[in-house]
């Protein structure tokens, strides 16, 4: 029997892909997501994938002594921390929402795994903590910059709060760096659920092309990058997914009691926004249509992960190709929209 591991948001995008990598990895996972910003109908995708059902408690995890009871009652030998609110214009809006929720949170995590003895913790960071960087690619070690909004600041502040426990109690805890997760389950039973317009470019490219949206607005094309389109280091989120497997052995097995480090987590490689739309009307073959509109306030030009550290510390590295992302992501939208 493997070990149990409690998901928070594991119902959510990253959340729902990561429980399956898990299960074929041989650990139990155990959901706990309040559905705030997730469908009910993943757990159906997650039992199509799985073949059974994964335990879920469908409540929100700001709860000392609900997640006491979890993790003791489930034997829980680690958490995989997702839940966290995640739209950058919203937290501009709603500040105190998006602190009380992302930090109160994990602070409550913290408390309930530190009464219960549970020592080993993943905790969902982005690549937004190194805003806008001189010289792409970024490594660990390239200085955070001061974050570009609230959702940032949350993650920079989250992975303060994680470090400073690990240094003053039994923890071990790394936070994984997201660069742009995209694509889903090549199964097409899971997938990203965007609330409303999506703000991210590829469930934008794929709405588009199923004619949910008359068109692409490509956010400047007048970047000094070689087609005037921003670059980002897109990741397939099941190899993101595994990723956290990769993590989770890391810090079972580390032989100290306190430990914390910080991972980038993308492809090693930048594409521009133009290169995801054409290679997008390639795979599809449908023209998508698009226009150059104005830059996005807060948008960085470039961003793209070194990954060796991740490579040589944690023996991940991405299998899955850039193509095979946004098939994947198109094969999802057309399940969603039966075409
Ligand atoms: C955004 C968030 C980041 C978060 C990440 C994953 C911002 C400023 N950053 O990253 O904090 O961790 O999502 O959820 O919001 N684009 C278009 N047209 C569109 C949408 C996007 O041209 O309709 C372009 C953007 O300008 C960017 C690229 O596509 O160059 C990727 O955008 P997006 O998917 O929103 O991700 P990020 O902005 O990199």
């Amino acid at each position: 029997m493997g070990s149990n591991i409690l998901v928070t948001g594991g119902a959510g995008f990253i959340g729902s892909h990561t429980v399956v990598a898990l299960s074929e990895a041989g650990f139990n996972p155990v959901i706990i997501d309040d559905f705030s910003n997730s469908n009910a109908s993943v757990l159906a995708g997650l039992r199509d994938i799985l073949g059974r059902d994964v335990p879920c408690y469908a409540e929100d995890c700001n709860q000392y002594n609900l997640l006491r009871k979890i993790l003791h009652e489930n034997r829980i030998e680690g958490v995989i921390h997702f839940a966290a609110y995640k739209a950058v214009g919203e937290s501009m809006q709603e500040p105190l929402t998006y602190y009380r929720n992302n930090l109160g949170s994990l602070i409550t995590l913290l408390d309930a795994m530190l009464a219960e003895g549970v020592s080993n913790l993943i905790f969902s960071s982005s690549c937004t903590v190194y805003g806008d960087p001189d010289t792409p690619p970024v490594t660990e070690e390239t200085p955070i910059k001061p974050p570009a909004s609230v959702y940032g600041n949350t993650k920079q502040i989250g992975e303060e709060i994680i470090r400073d426990v690990c240094q003053a109690k039994s923890l071990k805890a790394v936070s994984l760096r997201y660069f742009n997760p995209i694509g889903a389950h090549p199964s097409a039973a899971i997938g990203e659920l965007p609330k409303g317009v999506p703000n991210n470019l590829v469930p934008y490219i794929t709405q588009t092309a199923a004619g949910l949206r008359p068109e692409l607005t490509i956010f400047g094309g007048d970047y000094p990058t070689p087609d005037g389109t921003c670059i980002r280091d897109y990741i397939h989120v099941m190899d993101l997914a595994e990723a956290h497997v990769s993590a989770l052995r890391h810090t079972l097995s580390y032989p100290e009691t306190r430990y914390y480090n910080t991972f980038n987590l993308g492809s090693g490689k930048g594409h521009s926004v133009m290169e995801l739309v054409l290679l997008f009307e390639k795979i599809s073959g449908l023209a998508l249509p698009s226009r150059i509109g104005e830059r996005r306030a807060g948008d960085v030009m470039a961003v793209w992960a070194d990954v060796q550290k991740s490579a040589n510390m944690l023996g991940w590295k991405t299998k899955r190709t850039l193509e095979e992302a946004l098939q994947d992501a198109w094969r999802w939208q057309q399940k969603l929209n039966n075409l």
